[in-house]
């Protein structure tokens, strides 16, 4: 029901300099995976397969990534290496990849509108690469897709911070209408320390209907002089019904240095060596059988 995700990579990554200087964030690798390779396998996970990139100057490694390197798959034709390409050839081979370029950093609110084009008038999701999300069931947005079947409006996920920390994001407020899930009624994007409406920050990972369109054409700059998808979903909320879901699982800010080295040691141990100790497994019981 929910087909498309769209990805706003177009921004430049300033905590991470120098490294992405000439890089787009959005390939910085945990363990031997880019990030936004994470984001597309959570999308498709829930049920997605046209990724909708919104990119920017010096971001052409993105799409080298989601097509086929023949010379490459010349070289390593018949050697084990082969067998590291096959998430990313499946991946090739069943999603259907489309970008447009943001020609000025305007904002998240304005990347997701330039996104218009490719997402037309359908409910989408909206996947921030640097917010890497992992569960060891449902990831993120599976959770969140069934969660709008219910529903059937726009849907942040939200996460519990420090209450020093809140001003790093856009904030709800609202009523509990069932565990874990809040109907939104207020929504600050960065507040000031100490005027938060609560502690549950939105993260990276949103279901937006259509409409939203509209909204953010709507949609004055805001904090920071950008054009905020919070102050859309704001006037969403207020016309109508936004829901905010406190996700089940784990999330690491990739875009700053610390959450980035706590997702690289964690998908080293719980996704990387598990992989390995299973495919030692399956080759030993495939040598056995012979
Ligand atoms: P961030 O503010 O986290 O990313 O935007 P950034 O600007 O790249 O990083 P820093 O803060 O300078 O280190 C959240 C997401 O929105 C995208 C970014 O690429 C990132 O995925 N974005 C932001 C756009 O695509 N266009 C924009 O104009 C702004």
């Amino acid at each position: 029901m929910i087909r498309k995700c769209l990805f706003p990579a177009a921004g430049y990554g300033t905590r991470f300099l120098p490294a992405t200087k000439s890089m787009p964030k959005e390939m910085m690798p945990v363990v031997n995976k880019p990030l936004i390779e994470y984001g597309v396998d959570e999308a498709i996970q829930a049920g997605m397969d046209g990724m909708c990139i919104v990119t920017g100057r010096g971001k052409h490694s993105i799409m080298d990534h989601f097509d086929t390197n023949y010379e490459l798959e010349h070289q390593i034709k018949g050697t084990n290496k082969e067998d590291l390409l096959i998430d990313i050839r499946q991946i090739i081979e069943t999603t259907h990849f489309t970008y447009i370029r943001q020609r000025e950093m305007k904002g998240l609110g304005h990347a997701i509108l330039t996104g218009r084009e490719l997402v037309g008038d359908e409910p989408f999701a909206v996947v921030l690469a640097d917010d890497l999300c992992v569960n060891e069931t449902d990831g993120v947005l599976a959770q969140m897709v069934s969660l709008f079947k219910q529903f059937r409006c726009s849907i942040v996920a939200v996460q519990e911070v420090p209450e020093n920390e809140t001003h790093k994001y856009g904030v709800i407020s609202g009523e509990m209408i069932k565990d874990d899930i809040f109907r939104v009624d207020d929504m600050i994007e960065k507040p000031e320390p100490g005027t938060a409406p609560s502690n549950l920050a939105i993260i990276g990972r949103y279901i937006l209907t259509p409409d939203i369109f509209d909204l953010i054409e709507q949609t004055e700059p805001g904090k920071g002089g950008e054009i905020q998808i919070t102050d859309a979903l704001l006037k969403q909320a207020q016309s109508g019904c936004v829901l905010a879901y406190k996700f089940k699982g784990k999330r690491f800010d990739c875009g700053s240095v610390e959450g980035y080295i706590e997702a690289t040691n964690y998908c080293y141990e719980h996704l990387y060596k598990q992989n390995q100790k299973k495919v030692a497994l399956d080759q030993h019981s495939t040598t056995k059988e012979d």
